[in-house]
């Protein structure tokens, strides 16, 4: 990782201007397989992205080598009338669901582009991403097994576990939905 830089913004039009700047990275990184996406899925993540940043606790974390931009994570605080637990198939506990806009932190993005992988880049950017919220816990979707190998092996890592499978949206496709503490 030497060499790499990284950079944590919070909830700020300068926030928001940096989005833009993120955007080659996530066309890049989203091209491959399993999700095969397009210009009109990147220009779709701007859209949402920019929603993102207006919401509670909204950070983005960029990382850096040289001038090359390498990688991105961002993240806002689940709010209190929040879907994400209703979208979820499997039955959940009353109490596990209930959010008070301060209890579960949304990892909303994490790419980081194929030739700095496997360096701790991911790792770091959600180290930063997360680093000094009293977050009871932090809440992230991936795509199923056997999808996204590099991101489910991570968050395993880093101590993720599967609450059940949603899907956010018409038309979208099924995510696992994790939840670790990281208190
Ligand atoms: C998932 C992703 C962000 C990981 O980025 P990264 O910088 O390579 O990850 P790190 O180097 O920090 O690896 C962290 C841990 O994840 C696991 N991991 C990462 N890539 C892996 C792979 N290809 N195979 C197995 N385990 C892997 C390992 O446990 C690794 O720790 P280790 O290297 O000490 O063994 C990257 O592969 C990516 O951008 N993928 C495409 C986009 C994506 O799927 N994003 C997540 C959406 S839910």
């Amino acid at each position: 990782m030497t060499g790499v830089v990284f950079e944590r913004l919070e909830r700020s039009e300068e926030a928001v201007k940096r989005l833009e700047a993120v955007v080659p990275v996530y066309r890049e990184v989203y091209a491959e397989p399993p999700y095969r996406e397009g210009p009109r899925d990147a220009a779709g993540f701007l859209l949402r992205a920019r929603r993102q940043a207006t919401r509670s606790g909204f950070r983005l974390v960029v990382a850096r080598d040289d001038d090359e931009l390498v990688g991105f994570s961002a993240g806002y605080w689940l709010p209190a009338d929040t879907g994400w637990w209703r979208a979820v198939q499997e039955p959940l506990p009353g109490a596990f669901v209930q959010e008070s806009g301060r209890r579960t932190f949304n990892v909303a993005e994490l790419a980081v582009r194929k030739a700095w992988r496997r360096r701790g880049i991911a790792a770091e950017l959600h180290r930063r991403l997360i680093s000094g919220l009293e977050a009871e816990r932090v809440t992230l979707t991936v795509r199923p097994e056997p999808e996204a190998a590099p991101a489910r092996a991570a968050y395993a890592a880093w101590g993720y576990r599967k609450v059940g499978r949603a899907r956010y949206g018409d038309g979208s496709p099924a995510y696992d939905v994790l939840v670790s503490s990281p208190r």
